[in-house]
């Protein structure tokens, strides 16, 4: 049997290049090598914003039309919606009851997220206890399909870890050894850094989006940080401690265009103006074609909507299987 992957986004609306480039542009070189499903974690979402769901559809679409337009091929991939899937619900039941309550207390990603909340809504914030469980609702996801691997950024490592241990000890329970543990495969792919250096991310404001048009792209490269001790086009250029343009062209450029910039730029012959503004056209040119097709499907919106449907008919069909097996390991009624 071919190696399984499984792997999910939270739909946070339009994604950015740091989605892109982290973490699709892998799954879309996966999906030629392994059984692949990708799914939109909506029911994630409501862990943190249960009570403002006004954009959850349309972004759970814009989601899936980002991934369509890069690359994911539903013809060869599963993609589909976490909630249409109901089984994995009922697997997060049986796994919920054999999880400690201490692995999900030690979870590092959670402890970032109440950070994030209590800053947004106040020191009594309470945490969920949905949230409690984000790590044992995405080993579900994960065991649904009985993934051999997972494709994910390495701030998300931490949850599979606590997958494999809950593979693992279902194993035990039950006396057999059924669920995978399965492994993170981490991308390859090189980090990008927001427009002010910082991490790229929608709440930052330092992101260029997938479906961002040139001329906000061009607009928003010319925004990007420079080598901050460089005043004028003439002064020597400092290629290394360029804090983001630099990195940018070593992300998009060729060797030579690198090679060239570089050159130009440490013999004060190529301004940081100029620079960006190539810059710019540089990433255009290497988004147009996922523009394009962005753009032919949020103009067939009913074709994206069939594909989720049938993806998600495809994958509980998946999920039907494993979880008869689980439902008899278990001794359900
Ligand atoms: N927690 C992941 C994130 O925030 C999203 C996710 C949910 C996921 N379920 C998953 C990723 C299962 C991989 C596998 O990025």
């Amino acid at each position: 049997m071919r190696e399984r992957i499984v792997s999910g986004m939270r739909p946070t609306g339009k994604l950015h290049l740091g989605h892109y480039l982290g973490v699709i542009q892998n799954w879309v070189e996966l999906q030629h090598k392994y059984d692949s499903f990708f799914f939109v974690a909506d029911w994630h979402a409501l862990t943190t914003k249960y009570d403002s769901t006004e954009s959850l559809k349309e972004n759970t679409l814009d989601v899936a039309i980002d991934w369509l337009a890069s690359g994911i091929d539903p013809d060869i991939s599963t993609v589909y919606v976490q909630s249409l899937v109901p089984e994995i619900a009922e697997l997060n039941v049986y796994l919920g009851m054999i999880t400690p309550q201490n692995w999900v207390e030690r979870d590092p990603c959670l402890k970032d997220m109440v950070k994030i909340l209590r800053s947004k809504e106040g020191q009594n914030s309470q945490m969920s206890y949905g949230l409690l469980g984000y790590p044992v609702l995405m080993s579900a996801d994960i065991m649904m399909m009985n993934a051999t691997h997972v494709p994910v950024g390495i701030d998300q490592v931490a949850h599979i870890e606590i997958t494999r241990d809950i593979a693992r000890r279902f194993n035990q329970v039950y006396k057999e050894e059924f669920f995978n543990e399965p492994k993170p495969l981490l991308n390859h792919c090189s980090l990008i850094c927001g427009l002010d250096g910082n991490k790229m991310g929608k709440s930052f404001k330092n992101d260029i989006k997938i479906s961002d048009t040139e001329e906000e792209t061009a607009k928003k490269v010319m925004t990007a940080i420079t080598d901050r001790s460089r005043m004028r086009k003439t002064d020597l250029g400092h290629p290394d401690e360029c804090e983001v343009a630099f990195k940018y062209w070593k992300i998009f450029g060729t060797e030579e265009q690198v090679a060239k910039v570089r050159t130009e730029c440490e013999k004060g012959e190529r301004g940081c103006a100029d620079c960006k503004r190539q810059l710019g056209t540089l990433i255009n040119e290497k988004l147009a074609a996922i523009r394009e097709k962005r753009r032919y499907y949020e103009t067939h919106i009913d074709e994206v909507k069939d594909i989720l449907n049938e993806g998600s008919k495809k994958a509980r069909t998946e999920a039907q299987k494993i979880l008869t097996h689980v439902r008899e390991l278990v001794k359900m009624y």
